[in-house]
């Protein structure tokens, strides 16, 4: 296959290209070298025979000549963090659903119908819950109120009774609870749309909390694994916020990488015109707090401590159901927590 993979030089997407080529696939980059992941302004070492073309994805005359030749679009280019300020909204949603309306706009033209989007977990917002007396809930937005006296844990909305968080599945309804969600929401609505009119298929990779070499490093736009390895570089520990026991998925992005294989060799089977997503995570729940001291540990460095600090965007808890992306498209997870996280704690940040 040749395959375009957009947003090639992240961190995600550099480990999707080396997989493709390794695998023997035709591949070719674009990406905007966007400064806040890149403040060196060079692209990443690719393997030799990837081409790297410099630009944008919100340009439609350079993606028509990007997409010449392709069979599928690998869509990873996105601009990424909590979306916290609202300053950044705008380019929030220029990068992640302008850039995503051009290039599906362009694909149209083009005669290009297969496309495998790196859609997020964050689109579930607060994922699933079960209330004791009601079943199963979906709690709101977190109060400042909340979180200010430390009560960190959603209620149930009906009763008010503390609540058991449980895994989301593929058909939970988004929920999206800042800037930056409510744009990856955006692109799968906008690629299915796309499917349905030019018979296209699509399948979305809802990626959960990915780690791994090559990381960028702590930014207000970095994930927390970055944050706590950037820290403990500095000689610092980690600082974990609320009590350190909010509930996450870390998947490997070597894992997340081979995800991707699964699914761009998975489209052609796929029937034209259709949409389906699927979660990515390693379907074994840790706290934040864990991951922290798992890293301080591997590091060598001081232990984690925990703030009680909070962001308003962050949810509580959301962790996946990967049943899906195992039956139907035989993926496996290879790295474990343990092992993942004594690699990542050696492993260099990107700069
Ligand atoms: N890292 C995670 O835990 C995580 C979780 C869920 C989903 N995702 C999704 O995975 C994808 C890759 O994320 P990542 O963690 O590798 O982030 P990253 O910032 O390392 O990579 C994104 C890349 O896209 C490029 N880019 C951004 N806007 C662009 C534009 N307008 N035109 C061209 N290139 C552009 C950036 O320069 C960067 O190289 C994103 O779509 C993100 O939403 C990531
Ligand atoms: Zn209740």
């Amino acid at each position: 296959m040749e395959i375009l993979v957009t947003g090639g030089a992240g961190f995600i997407g550099s480990a999707v290209v080396r997989a493709l080529a390794a695998a023997g696939h035709g591949v070719r980059v674009l990406d905007a070298l966007l400064p806040a992941v890149h403040p060196s302004g060079r692209a990443p070492q690719l393997p030799a025979q990837v081409a790297f073309r410099h630009g944008d994805v919100r340009d439609a005359a350079l993606l028509e000549q990007a997409l010449e030749g392709v069979d599928v679009v690998c869509h990873q280019a996105a601009m990424v963090g909590l979306g916290l300020d609202l300053d950044d909204a705008p380019e929030y949603v220029g990068c992640n659903d302008l850039g995503t309306a051009v290039l599906l706009a362009a694909m149209n033209r083009t005669g290009v119908r297969a496309l495998v989007l790196a859609g997020s977990m964050v689109v579930y917002g607060e994922g699933r819950y079960r209330c004791p007396e009601h079943g199963e809930v979906a709690p709101g937005p977190r109060r400042p109120a909340d979180l200010d006296a430390g009560r960190f844990e959603p209620p149930c909305p009906r009763c008010g009774a503390a609540l058991l968080p449980g895994l989301v599945d593929e058909q939970a309804p988004g929920d999206p609870r800042n800037v930056y969600a409510a744009t990856k929401l955006a692109q799968e609505h906008l690629a299915s749309a796309w499917a349905r009119s030019c018979q296209g298929r699509v399948l979305t990779l809802r990626y959960h909390n990915v780690y791994g070499p090559g990381m960028p490093r702590d930014t207000p736009y970095a994930g927390v694994a970055s944050l706590f390895r950037s820290a403990l570089a500095r000689g610092e520990a980690p600082r974990v916020f609320e009590d350190g026991r909010q509930r996450r998925d870390f998947v490997h992005v070597a894992d997340v990488a081979a995800a991707n294989l699964a699914a761009l060799h998975a489209l052609a089977a796929r029937p034209p015109g259709s949409a389906r997503a699927y979660n990515v995570g390693s379907g074994t729940v840790h706290t934040v707090g864990e991951m922290a001291a798992e890293l301080a540990a591997a590091y060598g460095g001081p232990p984690a401590v925990v703030t009680g600090e909070y962001r308003l965007g962050d949810v509580r808890h959301i962790t996946a159901d990967s049943t899906r992306l195992r039956t139907e498209l035989d993926w496996r997870p290879k790295v474990s927590f343990r092992e993942g996280m004594a690699q990542f704690a050696q492993a260099p940040l990107r700069v």
